[in-house]
């Protein structure tokens, strides 16, 4: 199948690879001449595990272009819109600019019988309002809602190998026979492996994806919100979240306590459903999930206010060593990270920050020039009065207490991420503060 896919962030560049190495011809489309640059280089703008090798092999094979010119998106059959819709400046709401900008710019290359997918993330009766407009630009192309729920980090698995995939189709039979159609052969080889596809309207569909993060967002402040009691009466987080995991109605994945929830889709989706809901006359339904957002903006400030308890109250000049930038391991997104939060946070209150990530620096940095950055572990701990644990890569939880503490001038540490073994520090003469753990 000839397919273009217009937008190429972290969605669309993964998407336009994956459909490419599934065997499909396919035109990466984006505004962003260095971000093209790099893809039809076959490199990765971003750091996305496994996507450099399947550029790199879709590449090869010829089957995948990159444009800077959304004419080249003419002669595809499917046209995947994969661009972003962030928070509103100054609201909730979702900024729909790039969406609609994206379709305007699509409907002239478009012809009769192509299909425009929607990808991106966006506001219950965005998928309608768009079909409309693709109908009245192009007589006879259609528009078709499916959202991604591919994880950072695990992007090219999720997209290749997804846990179910969700059709929202036209009203009218015909189209949407025509639509399923297409998309079945889209993802023929996910179909073939029994993957489950939920066939529906395009509002469903919507719904769905929100519902989605809404859902995940919740389950991590509810448990963030029990390491706020815990912390009160001395419980330990980690021993319940097991203990109610174990339930398989409740399931353990999603409730790690900790620094909170950050990236690109979760804290700007959960603001975008709540606007949505309101304009709606709706915004009591979903009202808890301001209560979400607010747990999870307090989980920052906690650890902020624990390093500065934790210095006795002494933070002005102090050298602390912050493990992590990006909003989670494997990924180098500083999307409304609470890692590069807290950072900044405890920056503004005079402390000397050295922060390092063996990814986020670059993006970070630009972010936040007035931070002191490192790609290396030494030289973050070297001297170090407090250090504090906020993105949970591999090699942080990998640390070893006595070879640290030997680096550091006060063994202090916050694991903002609850992914130490606080006896093993502790034997090592640390003295460790974790999130809702004693
Ligand atoms: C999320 C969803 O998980 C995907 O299904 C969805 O497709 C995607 O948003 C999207 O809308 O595009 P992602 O943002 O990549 O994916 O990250 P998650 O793995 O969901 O993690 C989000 C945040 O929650 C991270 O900051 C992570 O550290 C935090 N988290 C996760 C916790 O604090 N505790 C947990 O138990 C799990």
């Amino acid at each position: 199948m000839k397919v273009s896919v217009i937008g190429c962030g972290y969605l669309g560049a993964v998407h336009a690879a994956s459909m490419a190495e599934l065997g499909h011809e396919v035109i990466g489309v984006d505004t962003d001449s260095h971000r093209i640059s790099e893809l039809a280089a076959h490199r990765a703008p971003f750091y996305e595990p496994q996507l450099p090798e399947i550029l790199a092999s879709a590449g090869a094979k010829g089957r995948l272009r990159f444009s800077t010119d959304i004419a080249d998106a003419g002669g595809a059959r499917v046209h995947f819109l994969a661009v972003g819709t962030p928070q509103k400046a100054g609201g909730y709401a979702a900024d729909l600019t790039f969406v609609d900008a994206a379709v305007e710019s699509l409907i002239p290359h478009l012809a009769p019988g192509d299909l425009v997918v929607g990808k991106s993330t966006v506001p219950v009766g965005t998928a309608a309002r768009l079909a409309a407009r693709v109908a009245e630009g192009c007589p006879g192309a259609m528009l078709a809602w499916n959202p991604e729920f591919l994880r950072e980090g695990f992007a090219v698995k999720d997209t290749i190998t997804p846990d179910r995939i969700v059709y929202g189709l036209p009203s009218d039979p015909d189209h949407a026979a025509t639509a399923k159609a297409l998309l079945d052969e889209i993802y023929a080889t996910a179909i073939a492996r029994d993957t489950p596809v939920v066939v529906t309207d395009y509002q469903t569909a919507e719904l769905v994806k929100v519902a989605a993060n809404a859902f995940l967002a919740t389950k991590i402040s509810f448990i963030n919100a029990m390491a706020e009691i815990a912390e009160v009466v001395d419980a330990d987080i980690t021993q319940l979240a097991d203990a109610i995991g174990y339930d398989s109605r409740i399931g353990r994945k999603f409730l790690n306590a900790g620094v909170g929830f950050g990236g690109g889709c979760l804290p700007k989706d959960i603001r975008a459903f709540t606007a949505r809901a309101e304009e709606l006359g709706r915004g009591e339904s979903v009202s808890f999930l301001k209560e979400v957002d607010a747990i999870n903006l307090r989980r920052r400030q906690r650890v902020v206010d624990l390093v500065i308890e934790m210095l006795g109250g002494k933070i002005y000049q102090r050298k602390v060593a912050v493990l992590g930038l990006s909003f989670k391991p494997e990924s180098d997104d500083t999307r409304d990270s609470p890692a590069l939060d807290v950072a900044v946070q405890l920056k503004g209150r005079g402390a000397d920050v050295v922060a390092v990530d063996p990814k986020a620096v670059p993006n970070s940095m630009r972010k936040h020039p007035q931070l002191a950055y490192t790609e290396d572990l030494e030289t973050a701990l070297s001297g170090a009065h407090a250090v504090v644990l906020v993105t949970e890569w591999a090699q942080y939880r990998q640390l070893d207490p006595e070879w640290a503490a030997r680096l550091v001038r006060r063994p202090l540490i916050i694991d903002g991420r609850n992914c130490l073994d606080p006896a093993a520090w502790r034997a090592a003469g640390w003295t460790y503060r974790g999130m809702g753990r004693s």
